[in-house]
Order: structure tokens, then sequence, then C-alpha cells
């Protein structure tokens, strides 16, 4: 059994690049803050996040803040995607820019803590409480409130249904996720963790690409 996984790992392995499933309201994936720190290194004077991805300062709704700062780190980790599987990281800086890393995965050994700041805010312009996983944050002028998003960032190692395809099936391996299809005309079984004919598959309402 573990031998036919295997084989059927190696000949249907394909990493997916699909899109992201984010279809705006109420779908934002589950978000992580790692902290807020000064956004330049003050050796290098290097940007710890280069890439900006979004910039919504234009639009920043400043009487209806806390909604705004919710929709904002939807819609950063919309922008950033989900990439190859691993680990996703970006940063709110400067009340409105979506900034990401040039590499992925980035490192986050990078953000020592002589970097970390308190100029970040959540809902009611109050100072960000990083270990608050309700609230979102953003940093003031030349900070950054850190966040990590991916499938595998709150799931341990293993084999995971494919929320968007009942015909493959998901792993996740060192935090990067791997995306597997089954055979032409199988669908993956939960139960008995391998492709097996459809009549013997419940997909539970996940749909078949
Ligand atoms: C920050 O959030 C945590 C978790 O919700 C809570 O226990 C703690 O009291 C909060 N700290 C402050 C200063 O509000
Ligand atoms: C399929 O699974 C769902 C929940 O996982 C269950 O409610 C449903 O009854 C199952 N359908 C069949 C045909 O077994």
């Amino acid at each position: 059994m573990v031998a036919l996984m295997k084989a059927l790992l190696l000949v249907y392995v394909c990493l997916s690049f699909a899109v992201f499933s984010l279809n705006g309201e109420g779908n934002c994936p589950q978000l992580k803050k790692v902290g807020c720190f000064k956004s330049i290194d003050e050796i290098s004077k290097e940007k710890f996040l280069s890439k900006l991805a979004l910039t919504d300062r234009p639009n920043i709704d400043w009487k209806n803040w806390n909604n705004y700062l919710r929709d904002l780190a939807c819609k950063c980790a919309e922008r950033v995607g989900e990439g190859n599987g691993e680990i996703r990281t970006f940063g709110l800086e400067f009340y409105g820019e979506c900034w990401t890393s040039r590499n992925s995965p980035f490192k986050l050994e990078t953000l020592k803590s002589e970097y970390a700041s308190d100029n970040c805010y959540g809902p009611n312009f109050e100072k960000c409480n990083v270990s608050n996983s309700n609230e979102q944050c953003a940093g003031g002028a030349d900070t950054i409130a850190v966040y990590q998003f991916g499938f595998c960032l709150f799931r341990p190692d293993g084999i995971y249904t494919d929320p968007n395809d009942c015909s493959g099936f998901l792993q996740c391996y060192n935090n990067q996720k791997l995306n597997f299809k089954c055979p032409t005309g199988k669908l993956y079984n939960v139960e008995k963790k391998y492709c097996d004919s459809p009549s013997n598959v419940n997909c539970s309402g996940r749909p078949t690409t």
C-alpha cells in the first residue's frame, strides 16, 4: 500500500500553479501576524519586503478604518497569491501599502528583534496587539506589520483533501503544499487514502476538475 502510494505520488506529481481560491467577500485565507517591524534595514538601507504588491493609499477609508484594515489584509493576501505552495509572507505598511518579498519563501530570520517596532495600528487605531489573531494591523510610516499565510502554515505534515478538487489531493511537507492529481477517471478516496473509482468516493460537494 505504501509502495503503491509512493508510486502514485511519483507518477502523478504535479505542482499546481492554479488560481488562489479567493472570491472576494468573506473568503480570506487564515493569516498569521508575525509582528511589527521597521520596514528598512538600517545597515543595508534596503526594505525587508521589497516588492510593492499593491498600493491602496488613495482608497484608505480613514472613517471606516476597522473594516478597511481587515479588507486590506485580505486583498493583500489575494494579490500576493499562494505561489508554488510555500508559506507566503507580506506586510502592510504606511496604512495602505501591501509589500511582499521578491524571493520566496521569505526568511523570517531577516526580521531580527532589534527591528521590532510599536508603530503598527489595529482596530480603532490602537497599538497593534501582535498576539491577538482576530485583529489585523498595519504599519505607520516606515513600519510594516508582517503576516504569513499558506495552506500548510496551520497544518502538520500529511495528506489532505483538496477543497477545490476531488480528483486530487494535497500534501503538506515542511510547510510546503504539493498538489497531486489522481489518474484520469479516478477520484481521491479520503477514507482509503488512495485514488479510487468515482462510485466509491464521496466528494462532499468538492468540485471535480
Ligand atoms: C493581546 O491579545 C491577547 C490575545 O487575544 C490578549 O490575551 C492580551 O490581553 C492582549 N493584550 C493587550 C495589551 O490588549
Ligand atoms: C458524503 O459525506 C457527507 C459529509 O462528509 C455526508 O453528509 C453525506 O451523507 C455523504 N454522502 C454519501 C452519499 O455518503
